[in-house]
């Protein structure tokens, strides 16, 4: 969407993973602290966005959305002047229906432009918009009025569209939202991680800065994986340019999950800003190599291991990744923080251990 946001994917944290609806403005506030304490906010995770189950179940008189008072007693224009003299954005949740997907809170279908003002006088700056309880309608009859409104609401608000894949928003989501789901939800495991990246790797080609494939919020945190399978989730995420929205509770972190969140030399592959998302280039079995073009001639290039129960050798050969077979490159391991000593030409070849990932920068030697 050319409303001058996502000109680089969407880094933040969002409340549904963890807390699904049980949230309130503690919670919110809470998590915009440890953020910023933890250091992740300086790394660029600045949105802080609420999830399903912030608002109460009826407008009021005016057909204003107004805030769970028991959950947001202070409402959200508070807490988006909190998050703001944090330096932080805040996100808020709606739907393309007549009420949200926990049947707990109003939509706004037929309430766009009021919606879109509410959002922009409590000084919102990202909308998550789903899809339940739509009454059957086509999304492109849904989705482009609410990107209407925001653009006449007076303030920038980044536009996430959740339609989960299956009416294809990567086909018509450019010119309509900064980002579009392409598939439906992740669970926190190692098996519905790579369905997702794999769905949303067939969508490839329609990313570009101003609109993103996602193929969902991270689970890095939750506890369902091992941490060298969640390096391969976050991993995976970066180099494909997805969103990179935590969807643990940040308050509650262990070293391995900021250990993981906090790897510079990954997230500087998702913000590259050439914005060219990494492909599946190939496959073996369950040995794959992802790759992509980075600014200055660079390629990334993720090295995956799918099997559980074998370690295994792999070769990523230039002509896969993009790279011309006589180019010579330097190699940067982004895990283990270390430029290899060697020089490579033609491939690289590596050992990778079970339900684990390498990932390189490869900068070619002038
Ligand atoms: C479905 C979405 O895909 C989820 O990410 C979450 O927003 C829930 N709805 C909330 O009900």
């Amino acid at each position: 969407l050319n409303n001058g946001l996502g000109a680089t994917p969407p880094m933040g944290w969002n409340s549904w993973n963890h807390f699904h609806e049980h949230i309130n403005e503690t919670i919110i506030r809470e998590a915009a602290d440890a953020l910023v304490s933890s250091g992740l906010s300086e790394l660029g995770y600045t949105y802080v966005n609420i999830d399903d189950g912030w608002g109460e179940m009826s407008r009021d008189l005016d057909g204003n959305l107004v805030a769970d008072k028991t959950k947001f007693p202070s409402g959200i224009k508070a807490l988006a002047d909190y998050v703001h003299e944090n330096g932080l954005k805040l996100g808020i949740y709606s739907d393309a229906g007549y009420y949200t997907c926990a049947k707990r809170m109003p939509g706004s279908l037929g309430y766009e432009e009021q919606d879109a003002k509410t959002f922009a006088s409590w000084g919102v700056d990202y909308l998550k918009y789903d899809n339940c309880n739509n009454g059957g309608i086509k999304p492109l009859d849904r989705y482009p009025i609410m990107t209407r409104a925001l653009m006449k609401a007076g303030r920038p608000i980044y536009f996430s569209i959740c339609e989960w894949g299956d009416m294809h928003p990567a086909l018509w989501g450019y010119p309509v939202g900064n980002s579009w789901r392409t598939s439906d939800d992740i669970t926190d495991n190692w098996e519905r991680m790579l369905s997702r990246i794999d769905t949303n790797d067939v969508y490839a080609d329609f990313a570009k800065p101003g609109g993103w494939n996602d193929p969902d919020m991270l689970e890095v945190g939750n506890g369902g994986m091992k941490k060298h399978e969640y390096i391969v989730h976050f991993s995976l995420w970066a180099i494909a340019k997805a969103p990179l929205l935590i969807g643990c509770d940040p308050g509650n972190m262990t070293d391995d999950t900021i250990e993981i969140l906090s790897n510079a030399e990954v997230i500087a592959v998702n913000q590259d800003p050439l914005g060219i998302q990494g492909k599946k280039v190939r496959m073996e079995g369950a040995l794959e190599i992802w790759a992509g073009p980075l600014s200055g001639y660079r390629v990334a290039v993720l090295i995956l291991n799918k099997y559980g129960d074998r370690r295994a050798v792999i070769s990523a050969e230039w002509d896969d990744i993009g790279l011309d077979p006589s180019t010579v490159v330097e190699a940067r391991d982004l895990w283990e923080h270390e430029t290899l000593k060697r020089q490579f030409v033609g491939k690289l070849t590596v050992t990778v251990e079970p339900h684990s990932c390498k990932m390189y920068v490869l900068k070619p030697i002038a």
